[in-house]
């Protein structure tokens, strides 16, 4: 079964749309595998986002990721990391399809809500650096 790894942003947190964003994971039947609310340091931001380093905005995304907590998941499921990204939506919120979270919620690139891995390379890497094995939690649906 496919995992992927979601992070709701400082402004998907402080705008009280965690809840928003595991309703609609839920309802979409993805399940839930891990969960944790945290405040980023600078080590766990400069190698989540190490592939934007030397671009123009990477210093005010180091700085804003770091700048209030955020909520960490992975979340499970047949194709999760593609069925992930299309609920939330394209990166530029403009650009989201109407439906999506990023469409519905959010106006700006660098304040677009959340975060999702946009390959199972990616997700598989995120996971390892976000989450230890011992805090991903099996389980199973009863029939
Ligand atoms: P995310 O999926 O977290 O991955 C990298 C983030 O960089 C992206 O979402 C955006 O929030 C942010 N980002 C991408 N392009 C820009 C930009 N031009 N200006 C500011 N932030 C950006």
């Amino acid at each position: 079964m496919e995992r992927t790894f979601v992070l709701v942003k400082p402004d998907g947190v402080q705008r009280g749309l965690i809840g928003e964003v595991i309703a609609r994971l839920e309802k979409r039947g993805l399940k839930l595998t891990a969960a944790k609310f945290l405040a980023v340091s600078n080590d766990l931001a400069e190698k989540h986002y190490a592939v934007h380093k030397g671009k123009d905005f990477y210093p005010g995304l180091i700085r804003y990721i770091t700048s209030a907590p955020v909520m960490a998941m992975v979340w499970e499921g047949t194709n999760a990391v593609a069925v992930v990204r299309q609920t939330m939506g394209a990166t530029r919120p403009w650009e989201a399809a109407p439906g999506s979270i990023r469409h519905d919620f959010a106006l700006e690139v660098g304040r677009n809500l959340t975060h999702a891995s946009d390959s199972v390379e990616n997700a598989q890497a995120e996971i390892a650096l976000w989450f230890s094995p011992t805090e991903l939690v099996e389980w199973q649906r009863c029939s």
